[in-house]
């Protein structure tokens, strides 16, 4: 069996991810919270590691800039909760809202602009269309009334409830039997009311009347200290970038940076979707790893076009790269309308297994920012946040390029990206992760519990746990089951001690992607897997 793809790769992974330690739903032997999830063992390593790569990546190890020397980054830890007048400064108390609509039959809530992907998805849109005759057109369905109220009598009483031709059957027979595309027929089949002339979507979990669309603010709410009233209230960052433009002056007051520089941080983040959904991909709670580099604003279509790039090889050179990764520049009307006049906006997309119609989701975007978040807050604070360029002689406020990653959806990405089938092997499903990133770097086996190859294994294992970190130790059940467990984990590289170690004082080490096995040294082995891994 070749490794699945779309909602049966989704069905595989999930289940991998709780049965090895990745991922479990957060408060699960209460019956979970939507939207909310925990990292296990193995999940919390490959987590921490994509983090410390990208913080390697922008502090240690910055990469060159357009004119070849290091880019200057320096990194940020603000709280979570910050000023109000932030989130006024930065606009998201005025708009940062998602249209919703509520199911007057079930009280479901929905993205308004998710409730057409969902009914896509819905077991009784399914059923439906299935009762349905194909027309003469693609895409379009012709309700057969016979079979329309056999169905809406049976099986629609329990998959659509709210659809208005299961209440009220006496409906169909207004119902004409020509063809329709699919949102026509669902807003047909829901109506009760005059012949429709416009699509009007129903719920996707029970069929229901929708309201309106009505705006919803995606910030939660909380209080600062023991009275709970407007003037306490205060806000779950829904972003980590306002720390680096409220710091600004801080950073610069405190170190020796000088324009162009960034200000990075890596932190959780809080949205109230409307519809989390496809697993930790929309969450409540996610984590960002957010950078603000400063710029003269002459220089901004440079350093937008550098920041392109250099964010897209980052995530190809942690093993994303070919059909599944991809920059897609936003269109005009995405654009917001700072970002038109200077450099742009793009996301660097990951095509995940959910991506639908559209093939390819958002991963991390770029994008041009102007000064507005600087000159937000300089107008909300009464703050002078300009820059003197000593270089330039001239004071102004500095433009952003905002590579803005979500951590958590990364890891998303990469446990995607990892899992593979294949039935030649002791164990079908591996995880091939990028050595970097996998969570345990190298397991080590004695063949057999007795002979003094315990004793040899455990010496290696040591260490190696000195050496690389995070291995891992196991004498029990067969090598070939061992093995199995350490490539569902993602482990690139096992070393198991057999006779001839005792002869020759070698070992074996199998690679986890060919299956092959070498005889190194057994004092060098250590070695030998801390290349690498790195
Ligand atoms: N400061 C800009 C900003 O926050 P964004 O596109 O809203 O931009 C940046 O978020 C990244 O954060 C996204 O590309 C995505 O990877 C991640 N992200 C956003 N909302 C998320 C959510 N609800 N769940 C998981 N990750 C999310």
């Amino acid at each position: 069996m070749a490794t699945p793809t779309g909602s049966a790769l989704m069905e595989r992974l999930v289940s991998l991810c709780k049965r090895r330690g990745f991922i479990f739903q957060s408060s699960e032997i209460y019956g979970g919270i939507n939207g909310f999830w925990d990292y296990g063992p193995l999940g919390v390593e490959l987590k921490n590691n994509l983090r410390d790569v990208w913080w390697d990546s922008m502090i240690h190890h910055p990469p060159a800039g357009p004119d070849g020397r290091p880019v200057e980054i320096v990194g940020l830890d603000c709280s979570i909760i910050s000023h109000p007048r932030v989130w006024e400064a930065s606009g998201h108390l005025a708009g940062f809202a998602d249209p919703m609509q509520t199911c007057r039959h079930c009280k479901r809530l929905f993205r308004a602009d998710h409730v057409a992907e969902l009914l896509g998805e819905s077991d009784w849109v399914a059923a439906v269309l299935a009762v349905c005759e194909p027309g003469a057109v693609a895409g379009t369905h012709v309700p057969r009334r016979t079979e329309l109220k056999r169905w809406a009598e049976t099986r629609g009483k329990k998959l659509a409830p709210g659809l208005a031709i299961v209440r009220e059957p006496g409906l169909i027979a207004r119902i004409n039997e020509d063809a329709h595309d699919v949102p026509m027929l669902l807003t047909i089949l829901s109506s009760s009311g005059p012949p429709v002339t416009e699509v009007r979507l129903p719920c996707p979990n029970c069929g229901g009347d929708l309201t309106e669309p009505r705006q919803f603010n995606l910030m939660f709410e909380t209080w600062v200290g023991a009275v709970r009233d407007e003037e306490s209230k205060a806000y779950l960052r829904p972003e980590t970038a306002q720390g680096m433009f409220y710091n600004f002056k801080n950073v610069i007051d405190s170190t020796r940076v000088k324009v162009p520089f960034g200000i990075c941080q890596i932190g959780r983040s809080f949205r109230n979707e409307v519809t989390p959904r496809n697993y930790i991909f929309r969450s409540r709670e996610f984590e960002q790893m957010e950078l603000e580099f400063f710029v003269h604003p002459s220089e901004a279509d440079t350093w937008y076009r550098y920041w392109r790039q250099t964010r897209f090889d980052w995530w190809c050179n942690l093993g994303l790269a070919g059909k599944n990764l991809r920059l897609r520049d936003h269109e005009e009307d995405e654009l917001a309308h700072y970002a038109k006049d200077s450099g742009g906006c793009c996301d660097v997309e990951y095509a995940f297994p959910f991506s639908g119609e559209k093939g390819f989701t958002e991963l991390e975007g770029i994008a041009y920012r102007s000064d507005f978040d600087l000159r937000q807050h300089q107008r909300v604070s009464g703050v002078k946040l300009e820059y003197f360029d000593a270089e330039r002689n001239e004071r102004y406020l500095p433009h952003v390029i905002e590579p803005a990653a979500g951590l958590t959806r990364g890891v998303l990405a990469v446990l995607c990206e990892a899992y593979t089938m294949d039935e030649s092997r002791p164990s079908p499903e591996l995880m091939r992760f990028h050595p970097h990133l996998s969570p345990i770097k190298a397991g080590v086996f004695p063949l057999v519990n007795k002979e003094g190859m315990p004793e040899i294994g455990e010496r290696i294992y040591q260490e190696l746990r000195r050496r690389v970190g995070s291995c891992q130790y196991d004498a029990k059940q067969s090598i070939g089951k061992r093995y199995a467990r350490m490539d569902e984990a993602g482990t690139p590289f096992c070393i198991t001690v057999d006779g001839q170690t005792l002869t020759d004082q070698t070992v074996t080490v199998r690679d986890r992607d060919t299956g092959a096995q070498v005889r190194v040294a057994a004092d060098q082995v250590t070695g030998y897997i801390a290349e690498r891994v790195g």
